[in-house]
């Protein structure tokens, strides 16, 4: 295979452990799975089954026990500066203004400075944060900090963007707007984006494909296509396809009760 057909991300046979005192508590088992380039793909599985612990894999924060990180198929495990990488604790310098968060990041990635700046001020406004963009990220909201942080890993120039949880310390409304706004400059670029989230519908709106995870240590349970045409907006789910992609994860949860994983 040359470059070009080699998917953007390829993980394969990922396993994972920490310490516990004495034992060994095992939080991954054998991970495989692709994100081809262009492609929407999201991770989602309970809390504590390993999906944070495989974006810092990703992200070569730190290394797995067992298995190798192709990033266009270079072996990549364990180096860092690979990936647009978004944690789900928003990580804002605060020493540095709202607008110098971005910016600096920016620049680090290679950015020359001027355009950096111009580029977080231009979007700050774009998505109705333009009037922070020289506070100090302590004075925001935690929904505020997270679009900023969200905003920072869009912007960097990456091939492959990591999102883990973006959207959950935001209320239904930014949220919905949030997804929106990521659908259509996701349809637009065409980036490749691995994406966690807890919510099946977020999910399936956004997604090409999901694989499910089964609790610690994390397994692939399950990978599903979604269907559903591009470009896409939230009214897909009402679609009779979309309630029985929806009914199917929740079975593969074992949530056969309705509510979302947690
Ligand atoms: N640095 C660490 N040291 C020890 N245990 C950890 C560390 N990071 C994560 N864990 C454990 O690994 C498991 C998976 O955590 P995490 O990857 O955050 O799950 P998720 O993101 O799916 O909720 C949890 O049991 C967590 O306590
Ligand atoms: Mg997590």
């Amino acid at each position: 295979m040359n470059a070009q057909n080699r998917p953007k991300l390829e993980l394969s046979g990922i396993s994972k452990s920490y310490a516990r005192g004495k034992l060994s508590h095992p939080v991954l088992d054998r991970i495989s799975l692709t994100v081809r380039a262009g492609e929407f793909v999201t991770l989602i599985g309970p809390s504590g089954s390993g999906k944070s612990t495989l974006f810092r894999l990703i992200g070569g924060v730190e290394r797995p026990d067992e298995g190798e990180i192709r990033i266009d198929g270079e072996l990549s495990t364990g180096r860092r500066g690979r990936i647009s990488y978004m944690p789900q604790q928003a990580s804002l310098f605060p020493w540095l203004s709202v607008s110098a968060n971005i910016s600096s990041a920016l620049t680090t990635a290679g950015v020359p400075a001027k355009e950096a700046a111009a580029l977080a001020d231009r979007w700050l406004d774009r998505i109705g944060l333009g009037g922070v963009a020289k506070q100090y990220p302590h004075v925001l909201s935690g929904g505020m900090q997270q679009r900023v942080s969200f905003l920072r890993a869009l912007l960097m120039p990456r091939g492959l963007m990591c999102l883990d949880e973006p959207f959950a310390a935001l209320d239904a409304l930014t949220r919905a707007d949030m997804q929106a706004w990521l659908l259509k400059l996701w349809e637009e670029e065409r980036r490749s984006v691995l994406f966690v989230t807890h919510s099946i519908e977020e999910a399936l709106t956004l997604s090409d494909r999901i694989y499910v995870l089964s609790p610690a240590p994390a397994r692939v349970l399950a990978e599903l296509e979604i269907p559903f045409p591009r470009p896409r907006r939230t009214d897909v789910w009402t679609e009779p396809a979309f309630v029985e992609l929806k009914r199917q994860v929740l079975e593969l949860l074992g949530e056969t009760g309705g509510g979302q994983g947690r």
